[in-house]
């Protein structure tokens, strides 16, 4: 079944399938863009059912996957602060599964820990307030060792947090505001989405944006907002625009960046996120824009220009205060070693390998003598990237602000500064490359 005719069920309140039509050399299909549910202001908690299904990834044709809600990817899920969101998770996958919000601020028993995992059959009731700066969340499975298949097989949403700051900012909104999850992914010879996994992890042969291959999005001249989400197992892309233009980038993993930045590339690893600004109203009805992964050599999206409108939108300059978070009171070193440890130990679900106090200001010392990338992601809290020294030796402008996930490339050294000051109890810190996660490049630590 298509998955945007799957619009009947409580909660769904808009989704958007452009009318399908041919660009280009080789056919493409309208950009997927999933229905979004206001999770912040529903009577009842939102049922969110990871099962077996098919999906339509183009073109008509279906192909066999793992889905939230029949859609790949799952639900938009929308929040404002102050609200509470209530989500059941059932599973009618026929193995253990749990959902991590990942980018969300919650407490432990919210967050997705793998030690919650349910059964076949089983229902998970998530309940948590939104209590932290407007951003593009995701959420995804998080089960011990077997994160990666879920994910490859197509278990993956945004949630989206708004706040007033960012209202206050006037981005497009609307049909201009276009979330875009970027993965890779592999299909068998019956065209199914498979689970092949090499040595060095999942590395897909076609990208997937919202769960279209070979998507284009008709567009106005206007102002857009791209709200982009590193959804690989393992791949990093290299985005850029054929135009040679640059983004506008305004927001990363943890929200606003202090301002805007023009950028011409951006390197995306699992589990990233970057907001951005691309502006058309230069262009002419017929004009074509390709958004490419310049690491595989891939198209990723292509944009169509249908429409001529006058867009008025300011490019904002100035967005947000970040606020340092000051001096550390002690530091920690990290090892990412080999492909399934962190400090020469691989995980153990009920191994608790250290404490952090509550409230204190701690440095974060990443490094790695090999078998990158490591995106290396913590929950329960934002840090701020401060230092990257061996390897590519700088800081990007899409690593200031806040983030949760910031990439380790071979012989790197990446610091960070990190305050644990929202809820006490157990979280982890992980490769978010899935294949090292499950191997056991995974930590549990407890905030005390
Ligand atoms: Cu995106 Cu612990 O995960
Ligand atoms: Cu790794």
């Amino acid at each position: 079944m298509a998955s945007g005719a799957l619009l009947t069920g409580a909660g769904v309140f808009s989704s958007t399938r452009v009318l399908a039509g041919s660009a280009g050399p080789i056919t493409r299909y309208p950009l997927y863009v999933p229905p979004t549910v206001d999770v912040g202001s529903l009577p009842t908690a939102y049922l969110l059912t990871a099962k077996a299904s098919t999906v339509d990834l183009g073109g008509g044709k279906l192909s066999k996957a793992w889905v939230y809600n029949n859609f790949i990817p799952g639900p938009t899920f929308r929040a404002g602060q102050g609200d509470i969101a209530k989500i059941n998770l059932k599973n009618q996958l026929a193995q253990p599964t749990i959902t991590h919000w990942h980018g969300m601020v919650v407490d432990y028993q919210n967050d997705g820990h793998p030690a919650y995992a349910i059964q076949p059959g089983g229902q998970y009731a998530y309940s948590f307030p939104i209590n932290q700066r407007a951003a593009l969340n995701w959420y995804h499975p998080h089960p011990d060792k077997l994160t990666g298949q879920q994910v490859a097989m197509g278990l993956a949403g945004a949630f989206i947090v708004n706040d007033p700051e960012e209202g206050a900012l006037g981005l497009p909104a609307g049909p201009y505001e276009v979330p875009l999850v970027i993965r890779d992914a592999s299909l068998n010879t019956k065209g199914n989405l498979q689970y092949k996994p090499g040595g060095d992890g999942f590395f897909g042969r076609i990208p997937l944006v919202n769960g279209t291959a070979n998507p284009y999005l008709n567009v106005d001249t206007a102002l857009y907002r791209f709200r982009v989400l590193g959804g690989a197992n393992a791949r990093v892309f290299e985005l850029a625009l054929d135009s040679g233009d640059p983004f506008t980038l305004i927001r990363n993993d943890g929200g606003l960046l202090a301002a805007s930045t023009q950028v011409a590339t951006i390197d995306l690893a699992p589990g990233e996120r970057v907001d951005l600004l691309v502006d058309f109203r230069a262009l002419k009805v017929g004009d074509r824009v390709m958004l490419r992964d310049l690491s595989a050599g891939w198209d990723l999206l292509q944009f169509v220009v249908i429409r001529q409108v006058s867009d008025p939108t300011p490019i904002p300059t100035t967005l947000s205060t970040i606020v340092p978070l000051g001096t550390e009171v002690r530091t920690r070193d990290f090892s990412f070693d080999g492909m399934s440890k962190i400090n020469g130990l691989v995980y153990d679900m009920s191994r608790i390998d250290f404490q952090v106090p509550f409230g204190d200001v701690e440095r974060w010392r990443f490094t790695t003598g090999g078998n990158a990338p490591h995106p290396v992601h913590v929950h329960g809290a934002s840090f701020q990237v401060v230092s990257r020294t061996g390897g590519r030796g700088q800081l990007f402008p899409w690593e200031s602000g806040w983030k949760d996930t910031v990439l380790l490339q071979d012989r790197e050294t990446v610091e960070v500064l990190i305050r644990f000051a929202s809820y006490k109890g157990e979280y982890l810190i992980h490769c978010h490359k899935l294949e090292h996660e499950d191997n056991g490049m995974m930590s549990n630590f407890e905030v005390v």
